[in-house]
């Protein structure tokens, strides 16, 4: 057993942190002007969250912040991923900023760093106003333009005392889940026809960058999900496939950005341009320099070249052998190393300092007499933190471990049925219990913190 030995050491300045994002946690759906999001309007349609459930109230983290926060201080970690719910800054997408919305981040922010917590605001997490996707959402450049808008108008608030933003979360799973799926909001099943979602993304993240600098934000990231890509077989087609993969999930959100070109997506039905999307100086905004990356990383994938009933040029295909989450994603913590010195070798000195901004299993935990035994999470945990600092070995430059999550939350189409937390937390009556993985973490880092 090795889950109780002390971990490796990381540096004193490394971010030990957790993440959320604001439609899974805050609630107040409602509430102090906050306008109708694309996800307040998607959990309505019938079929489309497990069970019916919402975000309506979700933790009710917007009354109950003071008791989250006392939470992370009592975990003695010294950084907080959250999102920005676009909606309660600009109700309908544009214009002038509601003064309610800003004033409940300023809270936020405050009672954080009173607490010695660095913020991590996220500006997007798929919760786009339910205005702009009735001009057609991410499909629209227009969008791009008004979410550096509204960029610019929280960190005009908020710089002077938020160091680190972070621009959009998991492009990838937003274009592929919302608009070519349509399993998340806002349920648009367009296929590959939704490629220019990713294309729009980037320009909002790229003018994102420079309204943030504008404002006085000191370092900008952004947050992508990323996943090591392996090939069912040796064989050359499946090769093929694996790579035709790993340039859509991983390379189509990081190869603009660190390197200002689009990856080969022909395979996709798609040239350079992304089927008129791009215009001319646009992958320029898109390069703009970064002082960090964020990496989401859950699991590994497995490719094979598609049968040729398949719509798309690659097929999912298990991982075996390993341990499954509740989620029924396998568990793969080498895959962690993997992913970051694969990154480095990829993009070298192109590479920013990488942020793990979110990592995190799901476990049908229950609470038995008081207590959440998640024997399972705590592995987990112990899994990837000791991979990832094997991949600080290998010489990669990361700079913090935010795990994915503080609490049971929303967890998009599945509500409340995934628990990613580290403490439990009953939607019915709202009660926040510490998991044994809560305890298992503060012990660890106050190991570290002691130099043990
Ligand atoms: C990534 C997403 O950013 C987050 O919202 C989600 O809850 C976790 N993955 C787990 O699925």
């Amino acid at each position: 057993m090795t889950d109780h030995a002390p971990l490796p050491s990381f540096p004193s300045a490394f971010h030990w942190g957790t993440s959320t994002s604001a439609y899974q946690v805050e609630g107040a759906a409602a509430e102090d002007g906050k306008g109708v999001s694309i996800w307040d309007t998607f959990v309505r349609q019938p079929g489309a969250v497990r069970e019916g459930q919402t975000g309506d109230v979700a933790c009710d983290h917007y009354h109950r912040y003071p008791e989250d926060i006392g939470l992370m201080a009592g975990l003695g970690v010294n950084a907080y991923r959250f999102s920005i719910a676009w909606t309660r800054i600009q109700p309908d997408g544009s214009g002038p900023a509601n003064p309610a919305g800003l004033a409940f981040y300023d809270r936020l922010v405050d009672a954080l760093l009173e607490q010695g917590i660095t913020p991590f605001p996220t500006l997007f997490h798929w919760d786009l106003p339910q205005a702009l996707e009735d001009r057609d959402g991410w499909l629209a450049r227009d969008t791009a333009y008004r979410f550096a808008e509204y960029a610019g108008l929280v960190a005009e608030r908020l710089a002077d005392r938020v160091e680190h933003w972070i621009t959009l979360n998991e492009p990838f799973i937003h274009l592929a889940y919302g608009y070519a799926f349509g399993v998340h909001a806002p349920g648009r099943a367009l296929m590959t026809d939704a490629i220019p979602v990713a294309h729009h993304q980037l320009l909002g993240h790229g003018l994102a960058v420079s309204a943030l600098r504008s404002a006085g934000a000191a370092r900008v990231l952004i947050a992508n999900n990323c996943t090591p890509v392996w090939p069912a077989s040796t064989a050359p087609e499946d090769q093929a496939a694996a790579d035709t993969y790993d340039a859509l999930h991983n390379r189509l959100f990081l190869d603009p950005i660190l390197l200002g070109t689009y990856p080969d997506l022909s395979a996709y039905g798609t040239g350079p341009d992304l089927r008129g999307a791009v215009r001319d100086g646009d992958l320029d905004v898109i390069a703009a320099p970064l002082d960090g990356l964020g990496i989401n990383y859950y699991n590994p994938t497995r490719v094979a070249a598609p049968g040729p009933e398949h719509g798309l040029p690659f097929q999912d295909v298990p991982i075996e052998g390993v341990p499954r989450s509740a989620f029924d994603w396998p568990v793969v913590p080498d895959g962690l190393r993997e992913l970051l010195v694969g990154l480095a070798d990829r993009y070298g000195l192109a590479l920013p300092p990488v942020y793990i901004t979110e990592n995190g299993t799901s476990v049908a935990d229950k609470v038995v007499a008081g207590r959440v035994a998640d024997a399972e999470r705590i592995a987990f945990l112990d899994g990837h933190i000791r991979a990832l600092a094997e991949a600080m070995e290998a010489g990669v430059d990361v700079r913090g471990y935010l795990t994915w999550t503080l609490m049971d939350n929303f967890e998009w189409a599945e509500g409340f049925t995934q628990r990613f937390g580290l403490v439990h937390v009953d939607e019915q009556t709202q009660v926040r219990t510490p998991k044994d993985s809560y305890y298992w973490l503060r012990d660890r880092l106050a190991e570290l913190r002691a130099g043990g």
